[in-house]
């Protein structure tokens, strides 16, 4: 019988139309692929496809909710919609801490704009101010401030003191922020990953223009890059194993050796060859197409085909119990921690800001 492979996207050009050729080419009829056709969308109805590539559902919510039934009928939907609208990036952090994976450290800040539908009732459990000072002390500045949930290099602001910070935050309205310490880098990679097993490291320099940014050289030289790359490379994998993406990508910065996790939620990244050159594109298509035939192959009908990753089957059934959670304290540990760092470091870098700029208060 022949399998159905469907791509589903959005504005995108280059990337969908060369991975259905090239699904065609490898498929040999036997597995033919297609942008994704959709007239209706009826509850409990199989529309045939064995794999979906899912580059939109993140912008189209009528997508996500189709994608869900396909998964239902045994679609292996690459990345997993059940999955992808329970993520975050905060969570991404705190899953890789646990997993003794080096991410900056980072806060969360309430919006400053109150969610529609909701009253100043609604935040009863948050305290006014919040503890600012502590988290200044903690990040540092300059820091990085972004959405907990974006993409596209949206929101993300840089700032230099508390000030700025709180002027950032009154511009990002509804959205739920991140607070991060800045990693000054010395080599910064974009990292794919497909099938959480083919890797692909991409030297990046997001300091540079846009069109120059996927041609920088490595710093690191001899043993130290060669450990580096290492890291990278396995870094990577476990990230996606434990999070269950098929198709993502993930962005590191270096500083002293040590490859800090930034970015790693990217479950529809960029793959146009105008932005990632010719070179990582034929990656991509080669690798995506590769996956695409390789799971249309092991598809069973009337079954779960798409992928969960590590931490939601190690949560239904765990392997092995947790010991020692890596680098999770407690709040009482963390402040104690927090007082020791202060007590060497004198003087303080920030001054608590004015109770009445703290953004946490929710707008009337
Ligand atoms: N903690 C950080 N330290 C240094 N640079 C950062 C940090 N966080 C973000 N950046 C810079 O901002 C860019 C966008 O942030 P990122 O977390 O990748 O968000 P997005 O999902 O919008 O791409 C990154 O590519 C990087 O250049
Ligand atoms: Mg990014």
């Amino acid at each position: 019988m022949i399998k159905k492979v469907g791509i589903l996207f959005g504005m995108e050009d280059t990337f969908p139309w060369a991975f259905i050729d090239k699904v065609n080419e490898l498929g040999k009829g036997k597995i033919i692929a297609e942008a994704v056709q959709i007239d209706k969308v009826q509850q409990g109805i199989d529309y045939g496809y064995s794999v979906i590539f899912d580059r939109i559902s993140q912008e189209v919510p009528f997508y996500r909710a189709y994608l869900k039934n396909a998964s239902l009928m045994g679609t292996a939907v690459i990345n997993n919609p059940f999955w992808w609208s329970a993520d975050e990036k905060f969570f991404n952090n705190c899953l890789s801490m646990e997993m003794g994976i080096p991410v900056p450290k980072t806060v969360l800040l309430p919006s400053n704009a109150r969610p529609d539908n909701t009253s100043e009732t609604s935040f009863r459990n948050l305290k006014v101010p919040l503890d600012w000072e502590y988290m200044f002390d903690y990040i540092g500045f300059p820091a990085y401030m972004k959405p907990h949930d974006g993409g596209g290099w949206k929101s993300v602001y840089r700032v230099e003191n508390s000030e700025q910070l709180f002027e950032a935050h009154k511009e990002t309205e509804q959205l739920v922020m991140m607070l991060q310490e800045e990693i000054v880098f010395d080599d910064y990679f974009r990292v794919y990953c497909l099938g959480q097993k083919y890797v692909h490291i991409m030297p990046y320099d997001p300091r540079k223009p846009f069109h120059e940014r996927y041609v920088s050289d490595i710093k690191a030289t001899g043993e130290a890059r060669k450990k580096l790359l290492k890291t990278v490379h396995d870094y990577t994998l476990r990230l996606n194993q434990a999070l269950g993406y098929d198709f993502n990508t993930v962005e590191f910065a270096v500083r002293d050796g040590v490859p800090y996790a930034i970015d790693f939620c990217n479950p529809a990244p960029d793959a146009d060859i105008n932005s990632v050159g010719q070179e990582n594109f034929d990656w991509i298509v080669e690798h995506s197409a590769k996956y695409a035939i390789e799971k249309a192959k092991e598809h069973k009908p009337n079954q779960n085909n798409s992928s969960w990753g590590g931490f939601v089957r190690n949560s239904i059934a765990p392997v092995k119990p947790k010991v020692g959670k890596v680098n999770l304290k407690t709040a009482a540990e963390a402040k104690k921690t927090a007082v020791k760092t202060a007590v060497k470091k004198a003087p303080a870098k920030t001054k608590a800001p004015a109770k009445t700029k703290a953004p946490a208060k929710p707008k009337k």
